[in-house]
């Protein structure tokens, strides 16, 4: 029997940007995540230099650059150290930039030690338009968790930021729509749900009660993964204790054959 355990918990929260909006949603889901009782880490990644289409001259890009060049960078041994790993970037083509998915490969041992296994992820992301990639990128920032065998954290409909948001944020993790244009800067809305998704309601909360004290049936750390097949676990309160479900896909991933591998209660 465990319970939650926030003081425990060691939250990483590591972002990519370029004009700021999804730094602004990174320091947000810091504070919620330090306010949750949680130790914290706000990171970058390594830019990825030229990047076409983004307009350097611009006042806001410069300031959030130099906002953005301060953070540290975030390295294996940040993911090492936290129970709960938050990251995000801005929506590419509907997808996760760049830098991130560079620091996502560059972390690539950490998969083969299994190091990751029962920790806890949550995303977060910055696009122009309201349906132009909003909740794909979020998706698209979840699935390597789910390779590491992590439990995805989102956010309820509990936060009432969330039933009133008509911007960003959504249960697949915080976001924000800055317009085409880039100029909508990040609403109240947003922001409280990027709390909410860092706080002790999200990964702080879910990363109490992670880590080591959970053991999952899992390949030798350092063998392959049975082909095509990956696991994500998902956690959710209910009374008399929290159920954890495991789901795991059966044959190539990119099928969507999933199946409910087991559901109990763990505390
Ligand atoms: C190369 C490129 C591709 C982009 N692709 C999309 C897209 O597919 N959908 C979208 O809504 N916004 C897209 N955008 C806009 C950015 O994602 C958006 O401005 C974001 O809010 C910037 O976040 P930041 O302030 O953290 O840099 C794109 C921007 C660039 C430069």
């Amino acid at each position: 029997m465990t319970s939650i355990d926030p003081d425990g918990a060691t939250v990483c929260v590591i972002c990519d940007s370029r004009y700021g909006s999804t730094l602004a949603l990174a320091r947000e889901i810091a504070e919620g995540a330090g306010s949750g009782g949680a130790r914290v880490r706000l990171c970058r990644v390594e830019l990825s230099e030229p990047e076409f289409s983004v307009d350097s001259e611009r006042a806001d890009y410069r300031e959030a650059q130099r906002i953005y060049r301060e953070l540290p960078r975030a390295t294996a041994d940040d993911l090492r150290w936290a129970k709960g790993i938050v990251w995000g970037s801005p929506t590419r083509y509907g997808l996760m930039s760049t830098p991130l998915r560079a620091f996502i490969d560059e972390v690539a041992p950490l998969w083969r030690e299994g190091a990751l296994i029962g920790k806890v992820g949550a995303a977060f992301t910055s696009t122009g338009g309201m349906h132009s990639g909003n909740e794909m990128t979020l998706l698209s920032l979840l699935l390597p968790f789910m390779q590491h065998g992590m439990i995805i954290a989102g956010v309820p409909h509990s936060v009432p930021a969330l039933v009133r948001t008509r911007k960003g944020g959504s249960p697949y993790g915080a976001s924000a729509v800055t317009g085409f244009d880039g100029t909508l800067s990040v609403d109240d809305n947003e922001k409280a749900i990027a709390r909410a998704l860092g706080g002790a309601g999200g990964a702080t909360g879910r990363a109490g009660t992670s880590g080591s004290r959970h053991r999952w049936n899992w390949p030798a750390p350092t063998g392959s993964p049975e082909k095509g097949h990956a696991s994500c676990f998902f956690l959710w309160p209910q009374k008399g204790g929290t159920k954890v479900a495991c789901i795991q896909s059966r044959g190539p991933i990119n099928t969507f054959l999933w199946s409910l591998k087991s559901c109990h209660s763990v505390f």
